[in-house]
């Protein structure tokens, strides 16, 4: 009998967490049952998910942003299920098919005028270590600047330019000549650039860790210093380009121009694996200079067709949909709501970010009785008032968000673009609910306690969902 994928989840129904604590990953498991996140979700619809008892989540992860379009958007599908019936020649690999050479004119269309050239790969990590070799080979040195609290990606060339130790721990050495400055630092980056050895500066134009944000003078400053010393700007835009900024590459806010753009989770709607490496000409021919070198830097399932036809019926949407000032309008709809709420409670320091990446930065209050509260919550665990926030939004409000990095008292928001008025005013009401118990000193640290399988953190485990992206 042909697979039946519908009655092979209906018979396993339940099976889970069993499985993955069986064959997959236990930590996760545990993780998720410590906090109460071990939900059976069935079906995923534009910005909500539903689990196996029918219940609803507002979805302000978006897989980590990769559901720009929301989940299951009928425009992909439709692609999709076409490009299945087509019977593409798919893969042939001594081959040049058409719809890569489509995505690659659309998104060079998109970018600034320097960039001219992609190359395709399968994930974010992919498109940065493409970005390292490319950078390596057109300035011919070895040494990549990242920056403190840097994501690119978790592979070993990505992971050296990782800006936290955590990820770190246990698989060096790394990249020789991967370091570190300080985000936001003009000195610091002039003083390692001017040692005339680094091929490339790799940097989020926003961070997703903390969601930090730089001037456009630092940024028009590292274009500036990176053409003086010959160092290429790689921007990675994996999590905050493709419109979720408000434009549609994050970088264009700061009037700059990146030798390198790396794009990846929302390019192929959430359905497909897909990266790309946007390039200057002279970096990418520098790669691919003469005919013995035309395979020198490939991956088997890069230039797909499902995520080539993906990745066009998503940019089809964005325009049809004006998806980047949509989220722009929102993303100002949000910033306008969530203002208010960093007036009423002390715990809530500032709303950052831009468009529809937003950190809520919570730290000490001023007033004596909540700032005792603040001290008792944070002497079990350094940022663990960030992780309560997160925990009842889940279980009082059915919102999934995310702490923006380890030790940091920030929740990260990743709304689809798609989001709208009913999204926020819904996500703010909630939000306001929970800070008000938080500085009322009403049952939210018991209601927490008992979630966390009681003391469970305070032993120092499991972490707290921090979540690679
Ligand atoms: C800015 C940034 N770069 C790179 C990556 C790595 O992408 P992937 O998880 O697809 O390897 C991520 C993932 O979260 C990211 O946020």
């Amino acid at each position: 009998m042909a697979f039946d994928v519908a009655k092979v989840l209906e018979e396993h129904r339940g099976e889970n967490f069993t499985l993955h604590n069986e064959h997959l990953n236990p930590q996760l498991v545990r993780v998720l049952k410590t906090l109460g996140f071990d939900r059976f979700y069935v079906r995923g619809e534009g910005c909500y998910l539903y689990d196996d008892r029918g219940d609803r989540y507002l979805d302000f992860l978006a897989g980590f942003g990769v559901y720009a379009l929301g989940r299951g958007h009928p425009a992909l599908k439709k692609a999709l299920h076409d490009a299945i019936d087509l019977d593409l020649p798919n893969m042939v690999q001594l081959d040049c098919a058409l719809l890569p050479g489509l995505l690659a004119e659309q998104l060079v269309a998109r970018a600034h005028q320097g960039i001219r050239r992609v190359y395709f790969c399968n994930s974010g990590t992919e498109a940065t270590e493409a970005a390292i070799k490319f950078a390596r080979r057109a300035t011919g040195r070895t040494r990549v600047l990242f920056c403190d609290h840097g994501f690119h990606g978790l592979t070993t060339g990505s992971l050296a330019l990782n800006g936290g130790k955590e990820f770190k721990e246990g698989f060096g050495p790394l990249l020789p000549g991967a370091t570190q400055v300080p985000f936001g630092d003009v000195d610091a980056l002039e003083s390692e650039l001017r040692k005339g050895d680094v091929a490339a500066f790799v940097a989020e134009p926003i961070q997703g860790k903390g969601v930090n944000v730089a001037t456009a003078d630092y940024w028009q400053s590292v274009q500036g210093l990176c053409r003086r010393y010959r160092t290429l700007f790689v921007a990675d835009e994996v999590q905050v380009g493709m419109g979720r900024t408000g434009k549609f590459f994050a970088h264009e806010h700061y009037g700059v121009q990146p030798d390198i753009v790396t794009l990846s989770k929302a390019l192929s709607g959430g359905y497909v694996p897909v990266g790309a490496v946007l390039c200057t000409e002279k970096v990418f021919m520098s790669v691919y200079s003469s005919i013995e070198r035309a395979m020198v830097h490939s991956t088997t399932f890069g230039r797909n067709q499902l995520a080539m036809v993906a990745g066009l019926a998503t940019l089809d949407v964005f325009d049809e949909q004006r998806i980047v000032e949509h989220a722009r309008e929102t993303g100002e709809a949000l910033a306008a709501s969530l203002a208010p709420l960093v007036e009423r409670y002390e715990m809530l320091h500032a709303v950052r970010g831009k468009g529809l990446v937003v950190g809520l930065v919570f730290g000490k209050p001023e007033s004596r009785a909540l700032r005792v509260r603040w001290n008792a919550i944070e002497a079990m665990r350094t940022a663990l008032f960030s992780q309560m926030v997160v925990v009842p939004l889940f279980h009082r409000h059915r919102i999934l968000t995310q702490v923006a990095a380890d030790n940091m008292n920030v929740v990260k928001l990743l709304p689809p673009l798609i989001a709208g008025q009913a999204e926020v005013d819904y996500f703010v009401a909630a939000l306001d609910d929970v800070l008000r118990d938080a500085h009322r000193g009403s049952g939210l640290l018991r209601e927490f306690g008992a979630t966390m399988a009681k003391g469970a953190l305070r032993r120092g485990e499991p972490k707290p969902v921090t979540a690679s992206a």
